[in-house]
């Protein structure tokens, strides 16, 4: 028995980076998955890669674009039809969208945009949550958002409204799903390695790869594991949330003082009171091991 088993799930952008880990890790948790994208070469792939890992009869492809409703609408169906009943939607297309000055960015850019990341996931949510309330037992809806939701700084203009978006109707749906056991989830990485990111070369990336806290670079799996656990059901007392998976990226927060061991505060310890007329207490630590 397995995290997952007996599960149906549907993974939309699940044909590249952190879709296919999590397509990967659904399947190797006992799930059966119905993988949804525009990319069918690299939906393809993904199906090839299940079958050489003995899951072939667990998983199918169908190209979906996550903006239509009528697409998202044929993916829920084509999960029943094969599979008989729907316990997951990952609603995690995305792509970078519309960039660049706000005076300069087109009203077509912008719409494409929210559309593909914020319509897809009502149009996701909406669907999923009829076939979930329909065969009864509840489900779970999870949603890739972003660091970039969250704070300034982490993606273009659109890209950031789009994600931020997304956080609320998580809460706002969350809360109204909840009495039929449905619960909605997200999860909002920080800088993940993937061809969204680094188009075929990660080496030119370094930099934003090793922005965070933690010394590791931010692999598709790290966001897998964290899916894994959210669709599970030792997460069934969380609903809501969205879950930052970042590294430590948005806690190191403006950095306005350097960051890790650069930062002036751990240069020194001691206490600083103020303009009280006391004395600051400096013990420099420049020299200890
Ligand atoms: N990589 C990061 O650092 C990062 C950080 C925060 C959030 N995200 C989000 O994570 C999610 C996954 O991105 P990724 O980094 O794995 O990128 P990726 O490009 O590797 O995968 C995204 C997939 O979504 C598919 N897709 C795009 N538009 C679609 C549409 N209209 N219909 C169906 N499929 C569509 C693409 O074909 C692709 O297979 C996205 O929502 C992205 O915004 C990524």
């Amino acid at each position: 028995m397995t995290r997952l088993s007996g599960k149906v799930a549907i993974v939309t952008g699940g044909a590249s980076g952190m879709g296919r880990a999590t397509v990967m890790r659904f399947l190797a948790d006992g799930a059966k998955v119905v993988v949804a994208d525009l990319n069918e070469a690299n939906g393809a792939e993904t199906v090839s890669v299940a079958k050489a890992n003995g899951h072939g009869a667990a998983i199918a492809f169908v190209r979906c674009d996550v903006a239509k409703e009528t697409d998202v609408a044929a993916l829920v169906a084509e999960a029943e039809k094969r599979f008989g009943r729907l316990d997951i939607a990952y609603l995690n297309a995305g792509v970078g969208g519309a960039f660049g000055p706000i005076a300069e960015t087109s009203v077509e850019d912008w719409d494409y945009t929210f559309a593909v990341l914020t319509r897809s996931v009502f149009l996701g949510m909406k669907h999923a949550s009829q076939a979930m309330k329909k065969h009864g037992g509840g489900g779970v809806i999870l949603v890739t958002a972003s660091i970039a939701g969250m704070v300034g700084g982490g993606g273009s203009h659109a890209y950031s409204a789009a994600k931020a978006a997304v956080i609320s109707l998580i809460e706002n749906v969350a809360a109204e799903l909840g009495g039929d056991r449905i619960r909605v989830v997200g999860i909002a990485p920080g800088v993940i390695s993937t061809p969204l990111v680094h188009r075929g070369r990660p080496e030119k990336y370094e930099k934003q790869f090793g922005h965070q806290p933690w010394p590791d670079r931010g692999e598709p799996e790290v966001i897998a594991d964290v899916a894994s656990f959210l669709v599970s059901d030792e997460a069934r007392f969380i609903t809501g949330e969205t879950i930052k998976v970042d590294g430590g990226l948005l806690a190191q927060g403006i950095a306005l003082w350097g960051t890790g061991k650069d930062n002036t505060f751990m240069k020194s310890a001691g206490v600083n009171r103020g303009t009280t007329g006391e004395a600051m207490v400096v013990r420099n630590l420049r020299d200890k091991p």
